[in-house]
């Protein structure tokens, strides 16, 4: 019967190979005619099959053995003689006093239904090269360093992602006081915290089902973060109207840009939708394009114009890309990553003309609206311009996007953000709010922390001065860092760095010498991933080599933030320095 079973489930299967653990505690003297066997195959849905096992007690109680299944099912001639597999447990005497379950745990490799050569062939081809494999290496190195592994350095920088608090930065108070308030609230007898705090924390779980931010929220998002959220826009945007209903909550941007990819990832005249990015650009664009089988379509950014936008590129890259594609979005992130460029009003008009001409949709990227460094620079913000340039402009399709990552709050980890989504036709908001409904919702957590960023402490609140100075003491610093980074790039020979204006980010050229671009030729790695790959095992430096984020062919570059705190950066600058004259010496 079992074997019966065994053929009926599984035709053409190579035997699987079992791991059977007999438990300690089975008593001696079963009968081995009445022990039961059943086999969960955990790969085989409601594949449930029931043998008896001749030589059962022969095995020690607490051990484990391994055999074919083939083998198990030859082992128990007299199991034919049960009505039937399940029938043949439930009618077992003895199953009431002890069933032993086997899983199986270790199919042989053969039996596995998912191999490499079936799986969704896009997510094959997607890269994110701030996770990627010199990323990996570092987290090896740092294993190495624990084991007391000799290198010449003590620890691994990692100045490979815009991750604020693992760089030490502190968290805004006023913001963990109302994460605390929220998620335990008997903090709200707590006299030390603020009323403010606890005036938010208790708008907050007012909107949440249950009043615990354990529940489910709407799939948008708790309205009353929604509807503070589009004040915050109106505020910034000096009283332009923001509708709360087209705001979005996200778990960070991420999120937000994903499902409205997502949305417009239709195929037009029989062409693949395309999707207009900068290069260099943040690689969560290629990634998502890549995975839902999209035409990436790079513009260069102007490297000899502070990373500006050139129209004519903008113009040659989608001529380019119609032949071979229907583009549809146009991204523009700015402040820049990994650019750091902060884009002027005239230049955002310009796009925003060319968006309409060519009949694009933007998604205006502006998770940096916060950092700002450089004297001059100012944050213009694509919806404001839009309105501001009146008909036929203001009646353009925006997808704008905010994170909670960024800023001066620096919560990566809580994801929390919101996509603004401007003029979109009514049946395809519907959709669009459908489409975010199969994902339940974004963290409540994330929407707390989002709450405090557009609804944060008011001047006359107990709050609002701390609140300020940390948020103020963040980005001065922020700034500082900024301008050490680009003035000691542009003082090591063979670098020239654009000045960071504004995110979080430094993307210096490097004129590298022939013979290092030899070098990483016979080893079969781009230049700039072999120098990064020198500079982390000689240094412990964590950067991004340029080709993650794409340049110019023939250019190289590399990407680091200017997270590290400020005596921690002086010295990653330091031993930068010297590890570039020592390799300029080696491939001299
Ligand atoms: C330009 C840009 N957009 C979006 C994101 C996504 O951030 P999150 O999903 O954490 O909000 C990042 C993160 O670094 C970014 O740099």
């Amino acid at each position: 019967m079992c074997e019966r079973a065994h053929h009926h489930r599984f035709p053409a299967r190579p035997p699987a190979c079992l791991r059977v653990c007999v438990p300690s505690n089975r008593t001696t003297g079963q009968s081995k005619r009445t022990m039961s066997l059943s086999l969960v195959l955990r790969q085989r849905s409601a594949a449930t099959a029931a043998v008896s096992a001749r030589g059962l007690h022969l095995m020690r109680p607490g051990s484990v053995y391994n055999f074919r299944l083939a083998a198990v099912a030859a082992a128990a001639p007299q199991q034919s003689h049960h009505p039937g597999a399940a029938g043949a447990v439930a009618s077992s005497p003895i199953n009431h006093h002890h069933r032993t379950f086997l899983t199986m745990a270790c199919a042989q490799q053969q039996q596995r239904c998912v191999s490499i050569d079936n799986i969704n062939p896009a997510i094959k081809t997607m890269e994110y090269a701030v996770r990627g494999p010199l990323v990996i290496r570092a987290g090896v190195i740092e294993k190495e360093l624990e084991e007391g592994v000799k290198k010449p350095f003590k620890e691994v920088i990692r100045a490979n992602i815009g991750d604020c608090h693992a760089m030490g930065q502190p968290p805004i108070t006023f913001i963990r006081q109302v994460l605390g308030l929220v998620s335990y609230p008997p903090l709200f007898d707590d006299p030390t915290i603020p009323a403010d705090a606890k005036q938010r924390a208790r708008a907050i779980l007012d909107g949440c089902k249950g009043g615990s931010v354990g529940s489910y929220s709407d799939s948008a998002g708790i309205e009353v973060i929604r509807r503070h959220a589009a004040e915050y826009i109106q505020r910034r945007d000096g009283g332009i109207p923001a509708d709360w209903q087209n705001i979005i909550l996200s778990a960070g941007a991420s999120g937000g840009i994903k499902v409205l990819m997502a949305l417009l990832r239709c195929p037009i005249d029989g062409k693949k939708p395309g999707v207009m990015i900068p290069i260099p650009q943040y690689p969560l664009y290629s990634a998502t394009i890549a995975e839902f089988d999209m035409e990436q379509i790079g513009y260069y950014l102007d490297e000899a114009n502070k990373w500006g936008l050139d129209i004519a590129e903008l113009e040659r890259s989608l001529a380019e890309a119609r032949k071979v594609s229907a583009p549809r979005i146009l991204v523009v992130i700015n402040p820049g990553n990994p650019t750091g460029q902060v884009l002027s009003r005239a230049n955002i008009e310009d796009i925003i003309k060319f968006a309409h001409r060519e009949r694009l949709v933007l998604f205006a990227d502006e998770v940096y609206q916060d950092n700002v460094y450089e004297p001059g620079s100012q944050f213009h913000s694509f919806k404001k311009v839009m309105m501001e340039m009146g008909a036929p402009y203001s009646g353009m399709e925006l997808c704008s996007f905010m994170s909670c990552s960024k800023g001066y709050m620096g919560e990566c980890g809580i994801r929390g953000g919101y996509a603004e989504i401007v003029n979109l036709c009514p049946d395809v908001r519907t959709m669009l709010l459908k489409c975010i409904s199969a994902q339940l919702c974004p963290t409540t957590a994330g929407q707390a922390v989002l709450d405090c960023v557009v609804h944060p402490p008011q001047k006359g609140e107990p709050s609002y001065e701390r609140f300020e100075r940390e948020k103020a003491a963040v980005l001065e610093s922020l700034r500082e860092r900024a301008e050490l980074v680009a003035r000691t790039f542009n003082s090591i020979e063979g670098f020239t760095c654009n000045p960071v204006q504004g995110a979080m980010y430094a993307f210096p050229q490097i004129r590298l010498p022939p013979k290092a671009l030899e070098a990483a030729k016979k080893e079969g790695k781009p230049a700039d991933t072999f120098y990064a790959f020198q500079l982390l095992e000689e240094t412990g430096i964590c950067i991004v080599p340029g080709s993650g984020f794409g340049q110019r062919p023939g250019t190289y570059h590399f990407r680091t933030t200017i997270l590290p705190q400020p005596e921690k950066l002086k010295e990653m600058l330091g031993l930068f320095k010297s590890f570039h004259e020592k390799f300029l010496q080696k491939y001299k």
